[in-house]
């Protein structure tokens, strides 16, 4: 394309580059580009339309909310939509679930929510150490970046990652050896070389590191260790929560309560830029203006926000249905790995989280390039990208999980085929 985009945008554009073509409106799982062409979206703004493009139930509110000359902006001021925003979550999340968090608005991306846990907790442990895992995926601010694994992105940073260390994922060594192992060991030895850790920070489901889901079990085992050793637990929630994994929060499969929480991407429900870092209420030892921001207060992302929490999380529907249509996806993939067990090697996933692992690399960028010129975007992830990585909105129909896995199956074959030749 030689344009506008390519005269001016930075080469640091990524997303564009796998599909070349300029969007214009979008509703539910669907996007069109101006050229008329209409795309499903198994990306869904990497896990941040959960309830689908332009959800209409969320669309009313904030239309209503914006033709009153509402407050938009109000940095961390109280407003009504704040209020508002706060006792539904209450209400609709933490009540029900026993949880008694404290809730920061740390700034409105992911990455911030991270920034805000990891400094929390070096403050409240006056220790420096947090403890991270392989493959694993917290954002591109520094602190974010020293506990990310991707060498290419954190060799980004252009600057020593300090106070991170990385131990193994579940089933990062194969079961080769007991869980915890290493961390526990060096743990217990003061000749270890490691600092006893503030925190450790973990995704359920590894999302940006290849959709590498760890066990309940084995969450359950890393929530022991933390308790054991005085660490604190950071669940980054970001891309797996709000439902993805099927319950509202990706930890509660496990049973486990987290210390501190980081959610962003799909709780404002619209693509509205809105994050929250949460935290056990005797961990509050901020001071007040402490840490701060200018868009912590973006009143339009409260009122979406509220909107999905009572649209979608009252009752168990949401959840059931996304259990439901996660085995769906899992059984057409498996099937597609069946009839290509020579190009694919794995089908992983939970909830409506799912990978397909491409046995050589290079075919996964080639399987999301095929599926783009039939009309379905989805992104690769892992380490090498060799994972064709599907994330559909929670609210994509059946007929259209049917549909995308068609043409999954279909580029697959291409992709084969053109191998082949
Ligand atoms: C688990 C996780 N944490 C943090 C982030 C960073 O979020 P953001 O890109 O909004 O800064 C991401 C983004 O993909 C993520 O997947």
């Amino acid at each position: 394309m030689n344009d506008v985009f390519t005269h001016l945008e930075s080469e640091v554009r990524g997303y564009c580059r796998g599909w070349p073509t300029v969007f214009t409106t979008a509703r539910g799982s669907r996007i069109t580009a101006e050229d008329g062409r209409e795309y499903l979206d198994f990306f869904a703004g990497a896990g941040t339309l959960n309830y689908g493009h332009n959800n209409p139930l969320l669309k009313r509110r904030l239309l209503d909310y914006l033709a009153a000359d509402s407050v938009v902006h109000s940095l961390d001021m109280y407003t009504a939509a704040k209020r508002t925003f706060l006792e539904r979550f209450e209400e609709v999340v933490l009540k029900p679930r026993g949880l008694d968090y404290k809730v920061q608005f740390p700034g409105p991306a992911g990455n911030h929510a991270v920034e805000a846990a990891l400094k929390l907790a070096r403050k409240y442990t006056g220790r420096e150490t947090v403890v991270s895992f392989t493959n694993a995926f917290h954002g591109m601010t520094l602190g974010a970046l020293a506990v990310t694994g991707n060498s290419m992105k954190r060799t980004g940073a252009g600057v020593p990652l300090g106070h991170g260390v990385a131990m193994p994922y579940d089933n990062y060594l194969d079961g080769r050896t007991p869980d915890f192992l290493l961390f526990e060991t060096m743990l217990d030895d003061s000749g270890s070389g490691l600092d006893k850790p503030a925190a450790v920070i973990v995704e359920t489901v590894q999302g940006e590191g290849g959709i590498n889901a760890a066990t309940a079990e084995w969450l359950r085992g890393l929530a022991d260790l933390c308790r054991r050793h005085e660490i604190l637990l950071i669940v980054d929630d970001v891309q797996m929560g709000c439902g993805r994994t099927g319950a509202f929060f990706s930890f509660e499969e496990a049973g486990i309560v987290p210390d501190i929480v980081c959610l962003s991407k799909s709780l404002s429900g619209y693509g509205l830029p809105f994050a929250v870092t949460l935290m056990r209420r005797d961990l509050d030892v901020w001071e007040p203006g402490e840490h701060n921001g200018t868009f912590r207060g973006f009143n339009p992302a409260f009122v979406t926000a509220v909107g999905a929490l009572e649209e979608y999380w009252t009752g168990e529907t949401l959840e059931k249905q996304t259990l439901a249509k996660g085995e769906l996806v899992e059984r057409g993939l498996n099937e597609i790995a069946l009839t290509h067990a020579g190009a694919i090697d794995t089908v992983r996933g939970r909830g409506l989280a799912w990978g397909l692992v491409m046995r050589d690399p290079d075919l996964a960028p080639r399987v999301c390039g095929e599926a783009f010129a039939r009309g379905l975007l989805m992104e690769t992830s892992g380490p090498e990208g060799e994972v064709v990585k599907l994330l559909p909105p929670l609210t994509t129909s059946e007929a259209e999980l049917a549909h995308g896995l068609e043409i999954i199956a279909d580029s697959v074959t291409a992709v084969r085929d053109a191998v082949a030749v």
